[in-house]
């Protein structure tokens, strides 16, 4: 696995010419932050030696390179899910490239069901910290010294530094943004209304299926991680409806530009740590 994560990682250090310093994740639907990123290159999964093969219809990602201000970044568009059938360590594959490659920080986007009764849809919301009902974890097995210890602190997953400025840039622009704690979980099902109370009764304000994986990988390899998602969808007693796929990527959709407002400033501004 190691070697692999190394020649993906020297494929594309060769491929670009200002190395990035910061990943970026781009939840499905929520790629217009690539808009904002002045190009180098645009690579395509499917032609990056060692990324996972897609196996699903219609799936395309690419990794884009570029700038956003001063600031060099690596931006997925598209991720992989655990719920598409990639193992934990295919989905956390990219993340650990990222590290290989030098890059030290981690943003990610996604779309969740609210829990929180506070929370309105098409609000947005930071993450401060996430709980892992997977019922995996891409640590399982042998670890690896090279990506991280054994038994890695997760006391500060999402690093607060930037969660205060995240704030403060969506007060700037008047943005009303939420802060909570993001519930991971497989999919592909939505929750019923007893498992959304589960999550709610456990702490959680909002529930999807992704970011928890790659937020675990990247702490194990100390990368400094900031997270951000939009509120699909209601999982609060009363709320909820029968929901779609096409419904929770056409309210992410509508509520993104203010989101990718946020990361465009964070990145640019990525403050000193
Ligand atoms: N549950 C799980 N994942 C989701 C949801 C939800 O309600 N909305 C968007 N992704």
């Amino acid at each position: 696995m190691l070697e692999q994560i190394k020649k993906t990682a020297d494929f594309l250090n060769d491929a670009v010419i200002e190395k990035p310093t910061i990943g970026i994740i781009l939840g499905s639907g929520l790629g217009g932050l690539v808009n904002k990123i002045e190009k180098e290159k645009v690579i395509p999964y499917k032609e990056i030696p060692g990324f996972p093969v897609s196996t699903v219809e219609g799936h395309q990602g690419a990794l884009i390179f570029g700038k956003i201000g001063e600031v060099s970044v690596m931006a997925m568009q598209g991720r992989f899910h655990y719920y598409e059938g990639y193992s934990m360590q295919q989905v956390v594959f990219p993340v650990r490239v990222m590290k290989m490659m030098g890059i030290d920080q981690l943003i990610v986007s996604n779309a969740s069901g609210g829990l929180n009764p506070d929370f309105k849809i098409g609000d947005l919301m930071i993450i401060e910290d996430h709980i892992n009902m997977f019922g995996d974890n891409p640590l399982l097995g042998k670890n690896f010294e090279e990506l991280g210890p054994r038994f890695p602190d997760m006391s500060e997953p999402y690093n607060r530094k930037l969660i205060e400025k995240a704030l403060s840039i969506a007060s700037q622009e008047s943005i009303d943004v939420k802060k909570g704690v993001y519930v991971g979980t497989c999919g592909p099902t939505f929750e019923t209304p007893a498992e959304y109370k589960m999550f709610r009764v456990l702490g959680g304000d909002t529930v999807g299926m992704s970011t928890v994986p790659e937020i675990i990988a990247a702490r194990h390899a100390g990368m400094v991680c900031f997270g951000i998602s939009i509120i699909t969808d209601s999982g609060v007693p009363g709320e909820i409806v029968e929901i779609s796929h096409e419904e929770v990527q056409a309210v992410a959709a509508k509520a993104e530009p203010l989101m990718t407002k946020i990361i465009a400033r964070l990145t640019a501004e990525f403050p000193k740590l």
